[in-house]
């Protein structure tokens, strides 16, 4: 399934976007690293490929990122305190080289990820999660796996050799997440460059 475009989604009006009927004071919400047109490209190459050897349903193009931390429904009144969070955290931008596929049996999930994860990023996630958790939000205690899901519902199968990406992560992005008919949709609500 290709995805139906590549451009980035509008910064959101803070309170105007409403994530669906029954719960009109909250966003399911994420940090990422998101990608450039280019970066974005490329991964949805890989995606291709992978689906090639591993079958499953491809992320849409326009969907591809890769998460830093997930938050999950959050009220929108907790929004100044997230940007707080996310303000304090000083990290340099890095090179990520994407250079490995990964399958999780447990979730039929397959993705591309990083054999070499940068110090910065590192970094950047310790301190990212640090904050959220000192500010009282829900942090994943699972270690962290760098990773962008390229296909769900797959079988896995023998590791096919891919083709690297050098991403150059120049910022991370807070996300938010509402599921349509034809799947997820995402919106930048508001972007960090990292210098
Ligand atoms: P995944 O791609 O490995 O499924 C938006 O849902 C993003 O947050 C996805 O990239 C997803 O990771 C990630 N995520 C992390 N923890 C999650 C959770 N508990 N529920 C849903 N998504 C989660």
């Amino acid at each position: 399934m290709d995805g139906p475009g590549l451009t980035e989604p509008g910064l959101i009006e803070l309170g105007l976007t409403q994530p669906d009927t029954t719960e009109p004071d909250t966003l399911r919400l994420f940090f990422a690293l998101w990608p450039d047109d280019a970066t974005r490209i490329a991964l949805n190459h890989t995606g291709k490929w992978l689906h090639k050897h591993w079958d499953g349903r491809r992320m849409r193009a326009d969907t591809l990122h890769l998460t830093l931390a997930f938050l999950g429904r959050t009220p929108t009144d907790q929004l100044e305190s997230l940007f707080a969070c996310a303000d304090g955290v000083q990290a340099d931008a890095f090179d990520l080289n994407l250079d490995r596929a990964g399958y999780w049996r447990h979730n039929r999930i397959g993705w591309f990820g990083a054999s070499q994860t940068p110090p910065q990023y590192l970094e950047l996630v310790g301190m990212l999660n640090a904050a959220l958790q000192v500010a009282g939000f829900p942090v994943d205690s699972r270690p962290h796996v760098p990773h962008v899901t390229l296909l769900r519902n797959s079988t896995g199968g023998e590791l096919p050799a891919c083709e690297p990406v050098n991403w150059s992560v120049r910022d991370f992005v807070l996300v938010s997440s509402r599921t349509e008919a034809d799947g997820a949709h995402y919106e930048v609500v508001k972007r960090w460059p990292l210098p």
